[in-house]
Order: structure tokens, then C-alpha cells, then sequence
């Protein structure tokens, strides 16, 4: 007897860890708990111990892309309280968490996440193209900015690797992507394009790692929805370049193998929807740019899912100066664009009057009036602008179909 009892234990521990059989696969449940996610892209987070205000400072924040680095700290509080109100299963962070990459400004963020995970959200981070390893960071004291180290890869891990990642069911060794368990029957799946490679492409074990999540959550009946920074889809026909996954077809395609048809996106900073083919890429527009959106995603117990853009609320001082800003932004990009052509004022004033409107409402995912297609500067803008590339974005707005970029319904898909 004596000897019989280890060679039992051990065809029980053989038995154990040998791989199920998928005949004996879970099946797919046809209803449960429902579950809500908050999605946020491009915060864009400055340490205050960073920088000083004075010209210098004031110079990267009014040449940049209309983002209010200067009230991050405020925008990344406002979250905070947003979190806590709506008190969503999980925050995605879709990476361009912080400004440039600076250590103290992921430190600080981290900090403010550690404290939700305690209110019950998980929190998913991955990096964006700003995030990690990045080239251009600084701190901005005195006349010129000086240089700073940007965290790594692995710095990044351990900095977020919070109450999400931590209970993750699958690590991908060769990038910061992971799978989570939201619900029995639901994973979600962070694609990680910009920690170990070129930004925006997913490496060759990525890609492998990812596939073999896909089959085994095929094999367990699981629904599985993705999220990454570049996104899955070109948005927009003329700015798509480094926005987009490299090889998005063939990534898309995988994808679409694995049953997902829902990626959620940031990084283009304009809220988008785009369709291929029943494949939706869902981009959030940027936290630090006006009008602030963040998305909302529920999945309910029939696994239907709404997607609905929201605006944080924030102070007024904040949207205040932040729509100013980007205003200002805008119509220096649109003045760039038209600056040295023979261009009369009254004829200018009304290409520029007409490309702030339908620039704004793209932007926001706003409703495009009507006139603004028949508007006699679409003429004035393909005849003297049409070889510029703010020309061709204007432009290529108005062959857009018409839909609306805030809200989407995908209904369970039947097997
Ligand atoms: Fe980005």
C-alpha cells in the first residue's frame, strides 16, 4: 500500500497538468455579469517637478498639438473622481500615459491608479509611442530643456503593475501586452506595439503569443475583446501613417480569426469610429486636448456592446484654457498651411473660418453641418490648398460617410 499511494499521486499530478482536451472546452454561456470599462488615451501626464513656468515651458505647450500640459495634474484628479462616480470594472489607459516618458510623471500616475484599485477598478496600462524608450525626453528649467532618461520596458511593467496586470491570466514575454479574465466568459486582450520594437509594430513573438491566447480562448468559448495604442484601422485616408498598427491587415486578420471584431484605440488624438467588414477599431480622442473624452464601453449580460464617448468633467479654468489653446493651435496650422500663397484676404479669411469649423466638429466627433459641404471655401480649398497636406485632411473629411463617432451598438455575433 505503501508504495501504491506515490504512483497514484503521481498519475493525478500527470493527469492534472496535461493540456484539456477541447471536447471538454467550457461552454460559452449564454448570459453574464455584465461588465463596464472607462477607456482613456493620450493623457499625456507632466511631473510638476519637471518644469518651472516661464517662457521656455510656455513655448513646448503653444507649439505643440493643443494639449494643456500645464493642467494634466487636474485632468489626471478629474479622472480620478470619474473613476470613483462611475465606479467602472476596469480603467484601460491606451497608452501616451505620459508626456514624454518621464520616470516621476509615470511614478505620480501610478500612485493616483494604486488608489482606485483599492475602490475595486482595474486598471490596464500599456505603453504608447511617448511611453518608453523614448528619444526626446526633458525637463524644462532655465532657457533650454534639459535632457532626462525615459523609462524602459521593464520599468514600465513594475511601475503599472497594479490590481489589472497583476491578476493577469497570460504575461506576453516579449512586450508589455497581457489577457484578463473580466468575466467568465470575456478576456481582454492588451496589444502592446511600442515597448521592444519600432513604435506601432507589434513584434514576431507578439504576434505568436497573441495568436495562442486567441485559440485558446476559441477553444474555452470566450469572447475576447483587444485594445492597443496605434490603432487597427486607418481612421483617416490621408493621416493614417505611424497611427495605425504596421501589417494592421494581417494583425486585423488574426484577429478577426479569433472571433474578435471590437479593438479600442487611441494615439490619432480624434475621437473615430472605423468599420471593415463588421471589424470595429474604436478610437478614443486625447484626455489632454479639448474636449477631453474619455470612453465608456458596457458589455451586458447578453454580451451586446455600447461604446459611448464622454467629457471628463473638469474645471472651468481648465476647458477654458484648453479650448482656447487648441483654437490657437488650429488656426496656426491652418495659417502654416496657406502661408506665402496668393491668396486675397476676404478669400482667406473664409478658407480658414470654414476649415476651424469642420476641423473642430471631426475632431470632436460633433456633427458636421450640412453646410460646411456646399460651403464655397471646399472650391477656394481644392483650387489653392488642395497639394497641402492640411488640403488633402479637409478634404478627405468630406468623403467620409456620415456617421456618428460617439456612440456604437455591436450586438452579440451568433456562432
Ligand atoms: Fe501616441
Amino acid at each position: 500500500m505503501k508504495k501504491v499511494l506515490p504512483i497514484l499521486l503521481i498519475l493525478a499530478l500527470l493527469v492534472s497538468c496535461a493540456p484539456k482536451p477541447v471536447q471538454n472546452a467550457v461552454p460559452k454561456p449564454e448570459t453574464g455579469k455584465p461588465v463596464s470599462l472607462m477607456i482613456v488615451g493620450d493623457l499625456h501626464y507632466l511631473s510638476p517637478t519637471l518644469y518651472e513656468e516661464g517662457e521656455l515651458f510656455e513655448r513646448v505647450v503653444e507649439l505643440g498639438d493643443g494639449k494643456v500640459i500645464q493642467y494634466t495634474p487636474q485632468i489626471l484628479e478629474a479622472l480620478a473622481e470619474e473613476v470613483e462616480r462611475v465606479k467602472p470594472d476596469g480603467l484601460i489607459l491606451a497608452g501616451d500615459i505620459t508626456f514624454n516618458g518621464e520616470r516621476e510623471s509615470h511614478e505620480e500616475v501610478a500612485a493616483v491608479l494604486k488608489g482606485l484599485c483599492s475602490s475595486g477598478t482595474k486598471i490596464f496600462a500599456i505603453p504608447g509611442n511617448h511611453d518608453v524608450n523614448y528619444p526626446w525626453t526633458y525637463k524644462y528649467f532655465g532657457e533650454i530643456a534639459q535632457e532626462i532618461p525615459s523609462i524602459t520596458g521593464s520599468e514600465f511593467q513594475n511601475i503599472y503593475s497594479l490590481c489589472g496586470v497583476a491578476g493577469a491570466l497570460a504575461l506576453d514575454q516579449a512586450s508589455c501586452g497581457y489577457a484578463f479574465m473580466l468575466a467568465d466568459d470575456i478576456w481582454l486582450l492588451a496589444l502592446d506595439a511600442n515597448s521592444r520594437n519600432t513604435p506601432g509594430k507589434l513584434c514576431k513573438d507578439t504576434i505568436k503569443w497573441m495568436e495562442e491566447q486567441l485559440r485558446k480562448a476559441k477553444e474555452m468559448g470566450v469572447h475576447v475583446l483587444s485594445f492597443s495604442h496605434q490603432s487597427m484601422i486607418d481612421h483617416n485616408i490621408v493621416i493614417y501613417e505611424e497611427y495605425t498598427v504596421q501589417d494592421s491587415p494581417r494583425i486585423m486578420g488574426k484577429l478577426e480569426d479569433g472571433d474578435v471584431f471590437l479593438n479600442l484605440s487611441a494615439h490619432l488624438h480624434v475621437q473615430h469610429i472605423a468599420e471593415q467588414e463588421g471589424f470595429y477599431d474604436v478610437g478614443t480622442g486625447a484626455l489632454s486636448i479639448y474636449p477631453h473624452l474619455y470612453g465608456y464601453v458596457e458589455i451586458d449580460e447578453n454580451r451586446n456592446i455600447t461604446y459611448t464617448a464622454k467629457s471628463l468633467p473638469l474645471p472651468e479654468e481648465v476647458t477654458t484654457a484648453s479650448k482656447a489653446l487648441f483654437d490657437r493651435t488650429v488656426k496656426r496650422r491652418i495659417d502654416t498651411a496657406l502661408q506665402g500663397r496668393d491668396i486675397d484676404a476676404e478669400t482667406y479669411e473664409r478658407m480658414s473660418e470654414w476649415a476651424i469649423q469642420l476641423n473642430n466638429a471631426y475632431y470632436r466627433a460633433e456633427k458636421i453641418a450640412p453646410e460646411l459641404y456646399t460651403d464655397r471655401a471646399v472650391e477656394d480649398w481644392r483650387e489653392l490648398a488642395s497639394d497641402t497636406l492640411m488640403g488633402q485632411y479637409l478634404l478627405s473629411i468630406l468623403d467620409e460617410p456620415v456617421r456618428d463617432h460617439r456612440h456604437l451598438y455591436i450586438e452579440r455575433r451568433q456562432e
